[in-house]
Formats: C-alpha cells, structure tokens, sequence
C-alpha cells in the first residue's frame, strides 16, 4: 500500500511537508490532513485561512472547517467561529459524536471553549490595514480576492482516507455568510472505499454542484481521479454558464484509493502533491482551449 497527499494552493505545500513526515512514519490519514491543514491555518502569510484571514465587512475574522474520516463516513464541521486558533481541529474532535456533528457560530464557540480548544484572536494586523483599506470601496466581490481555502486529502499505509478543510471564506463577505467548506458533500468528501475530493473557489457556485461529492461519486463508477475531478467541474462549469451566462471560480482536488490523484478547475490553480513515490512537488492546472493542462512550477 502507498501514502499520498494532495493539497490546494501553494500554501498546501507547507502543510504537505508536515502531512508527508507523519505518513512516511506510518501516521494515520487523519492525523496527516489535520496537521497538514493547522500548519497553515497558524501561518499569517496565508490571508484566507485561520491567522490573518480576511475579516468579513464588519472587520471580523469568522472561520470555516471541515473534516471527514474515510473509513467511518464521520464528519465534524464548524462555521462562522470566531476566536479560535484552529477550526480543523475543532471541526475533527465532533466529527465522532452521533449527532451535533456541525456546529455555527456561538454555538460552535460554546463547544469549543468548553472542550479546551485554544482561543486566538486571528485579526492580524497586516489582515486590518487591508480590510480598512478596501470597507469604503467594496469592489465587486471576486471569487479569488482572498478567498482560497486550504484543502488536504490524505491516504495513509493502511489505506485510509481523510479530507480537511480550513478557511475565512470570501472577503468582506456579510456577517453569518457560510460558503461550501463546511458543508460534507460540497466543500469535502472523503470515502476509503473509493476516493476523497476537496474545493476551493466561489462556495456558492461550488455548493450548486456538491461537486465533492460527485467527484468520488464518479471515482466509484469506474472513473479515474482525473476524469473524475475534470467532470465534476466541467459539467457544473458548463450548466451554470448555460443557464447563468457565467460561471465564477471553481477548483477541485481528487485523491483515488490507489493513491492516484486528479484536478479539475476552470481558472489558473496551483496544488501541491507528495507520496511515497513522488517528492513534494508544486503543480499548476491551467485552462488551455478549453482542456486542463498540468505542469510543475
Ligand atoms: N470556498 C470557500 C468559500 O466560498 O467560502
């Protein structure tokens, strides 16, 4: 059996280093996603994701996360959180309750703070002078201003699977707004059986497709991590421009049980990919005439 991760964005390869020590010492899925994803979410370089995310239009950092075991189909979620370091980890410790797994808002800050999870104010000072810059100009919001989420899919020694997640969402976007990230089946979907697959662009857009879902959906009827993660996207990108006459950002990671992986996006999107066979390497998906091209950058 092999081990392998994948991860969105270049600041995936942070975390991949992390995942990729604790998968090559025979670690567990999803202690790799989860540690992959923390490492990034404490980074303030990154401005989407935990410390130093965009605040939404009332200056407030609020967080997403999401998380799903491939072996058990569990899955823990937060949205809207304010005040913690790290909503991946919150997000995983519900993920085995039988009930109450996705928590929002106060409600998510209650269980957090009752069950000892670190607090942190995550309102950099770099992520204020810039959210101070743009409140009186409100641009057009635009899927990729600030707006990516860290995404780690993780197949371990045994041949478990992992899919977590971690975001601040869409810039200045309004209070209480949730995107895909948190929500299993659209942000994240993670099924040792089959494969997992994980998004990052515009959460409404990605939400009207379940597009996680459907990429391992597609995975477990014969289709390869590649096909799957170019259907999902292609198909969703070709209805929504169809019957909107537009389709904003969407980019899609999928890692099949064999270890194999695949991208699907309709805008420029870099990743980053490890595995027992493959040194960590960063690649770029790019749309040309109309096919998904991969190259290492
Ligand atoms: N994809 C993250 C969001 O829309 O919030």
């Amino acid at each position: 059996m092999t081990w392998a991760a994948i991860a969105t964005w270049k600041m995936g390869a942070l975390g991949a280093k992390i995942s990729a020590d604790i998968l090559a010492k025979g670690g567990r899925a999803s202690d790799a996603a989860v540690e992959g994803v923390s490492a990034v979410e404490d980074e303030p370089q990154f401005h989407s994701v935990g410390y130093g995310g965009r605040p939404d239009r009332t200056g407030h950092v609020v967080l997403d996360g999401g998380f799903m075991d491939g072996d058990t189909l569990h899955y823990g979620a937060v949205a809207s959180i304010e005040g913690f370091r790290s909503p991946v980890r919150i997000a995983r410790s519900l993920a085995p309750r039988e009930a109450n797994n996705f928590l929002c808002g106060k409600g998510a800050e209650l269980y957090a703070e009752k069950n000892g999870f670190e607090k942190r104010d995550n309102l950099s000072e770099e992520a204020r002078e810039i959210y101070e810059k743009e409140r009186d100009r409100l641009k057009k919001l635009s899927a990729y201003d600030g707006h990516d989420t860290v995404c780690f899919l993780t197949l371990d020694e045994s041949g478990s699977m992992c899919a977590a997640v971690s975001t601040s969402g869409l810039f200045m976007k309004d209070p209480g707004r949730v995107g895909d990230s948190p929500l299993c089946g659209s942000g994240y979907y993670a099924d040792s059986e089959t494969g997992a697959a994980a998004a990052t662009g515009l959460g409404e857009e990605i939400i009207k497709g379940s597009l996680s879902f459907l990429a391992v959906f597609y995975m477990g009827h014969g289709y390869s991590a590649m096909e799957a993660a170019q259907k999902a996207v292609d198909e969703l990108d070709e209805k929504l421009r169809r019957r909107n006459g537009k389709a904003e950002a969407m980019s899609l990671i999928t890692l099949a049980k064999d270890g194999s992986w695949g991208v699907g996006t309709n805008v420029d999107f870099p990743f980053a990919f490890v595995s027992d066979t493959q040194e960590l390497t960063l690649f770029l998906a790019a749309k040309k005439d109309g096919k998904t091209v991969i190259e290492t950058i």
